[in-house]
């Protein structure tokens, strides 16, 4: 059984802020946050939502994929900010696009989420449940920020991007043996909850019948350096698990396809892993840090362009809240 995307998609808000324009929300400055982050600019939701960005990137993929809203089996929307508790973005998608067949469901692993959400539908299909699944990861991250707090404000964006997982057809290689030809080729995936507060967001407090508590906003919450030696330790070791599984080494990957939370999170995976830099595509300049969103955002911009080539192997690698990691090997 061969299970690969075959098609990208993504949405972003059009509204774009740039570093300059936040340095006079925030004492801050463009010089402080691009040397620290490798962040530019970010878009901004302005009347877009979760589920309409997630709809949008779902519309361009299955339209990327050549599949029918009526063949999706599963949708997933991985996603911290749905626009409602219920239902889920993953049932709104379903309605926007006349998915009629398919049954949806949210996933909640932070920035891991897509990856979380794509090894979730891989086993869903592997199983031999599905033979089509919709992969989203969306978020509107600027309804939980503190745009007082600039130490975390100036770090996220909002946006969507989202993939098709497709049963294909067996195919042929090596020495003529019926063998599985690509695709999803391993995952690894993990949790660590007891380090989890330092990157938190809080729910909806108690709602006591007999005492009126005050409505209190929450908002994301970081500490940022313990957050940077947890993504600079496990993503490593996470790609280079998941890399044994798959019986790759990592001179074998065309692109390292990471979640963007920061350049210098990223340039020290790529030392660690003895990778060139040029392997690990950014999207961090003009989007941010955009949780779940991020790895299918970029691997659409990478698709768009050309860069994913039939035979190409390359990893996806998702890391954040939780803690959670997750890391898979694919062959395009
Ligand atoms: N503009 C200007 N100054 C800022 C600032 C901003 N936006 N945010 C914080 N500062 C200040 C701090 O107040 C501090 O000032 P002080 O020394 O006078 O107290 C100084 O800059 C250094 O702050 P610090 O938090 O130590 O900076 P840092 O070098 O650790 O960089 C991060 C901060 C957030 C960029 C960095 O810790 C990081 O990238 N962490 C990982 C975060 C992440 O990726 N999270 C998402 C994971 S999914």
């Amino acid at each position: 059984m061969v299970i690969r995307i075959v098609g990208t998609g993504s949405s972003l808000p059009e509204q774009v802020v740039t570093n300059e324009e936040l340095s006079r929300v925030v004492d801050t400055s463009d010089e402080w946050i691009f040397s620290r982050t490798g962040i530019r600019e970010r878009h901004l939701v302005k009347g877009e939502t979760t589920a309409s960005m997630s709809a949008e990137a779902a519309g361009r993929a299955l339209c990327n994929a050549g599949i029918g809203a009526e063949e999706v089996d599963l949708i997933i929307v991985a996603t911290i900010t749905g626009d409602y508790m219920t239902p889920s973005t993953a049932c709104e998608v379903q309605a926007a696009l006349g998915a009629r067949r398919a049954a949806a469901f949210d996933i909640n692993a932070a920035c891991s989420g897509f990856l979380f959400a794509l090894h979730t539908a891989y086993a869903y299909l592997r199983a031999g449940m599905y033979k089509t699944a919709l992969v989203v990861g969306a978020e509107t991250l600027s309804k939980i920020v503190d745009w007082e707090d600039r130490s975390t404000c100036v770090l996220f964006g909002d946006g969507a991007g989202a993939a098709v997982l497709h049963v294909c057809e067996m195919g042929t290689k090596g020495n003529g043996r019926e063998e599985e030809a690509g695709g999803m080729l391993a995952f690894e995936q993990g949790t660590d909850g007891a380090r989890g507060k330092v990157l938190a967001c809080r729910g909806r407090q108690n709602n006591n019948l007999l005492e009126k508590n005050p409505f209190v906003p929450s908002y994301v919450e970081m500490d940022g350096q313990e957050v940077y030696k947890f993504a600079v330790s496990t993503v490593p070791a996470s790609i280079g698990r998941v890399l044994d599984k798959a019986g790759t080494a990592a001179g074998e990957i065309k692109y390292f396809v990471l979640h963007q939370a920061n350049v210098r999170i990223i340039q020290s995976v790529a030392k660690r892993l003895k990778a060139e830099e040029e392997k690990f595509p950014l999207s961090l300049s003009h989007c941010g840090n955009v949780s779940a969103a991020s790895v299918p955002i970029l691997l659409d911009e990478m698709n768009r362009k050309g860069m994913l080539v039939r035979g190409d192997k390359i990893v996806l690698s998702g890391f954040g809240g939780g803690l959670s990691w997750a890391s898979a090997v694919v062959e395009w």
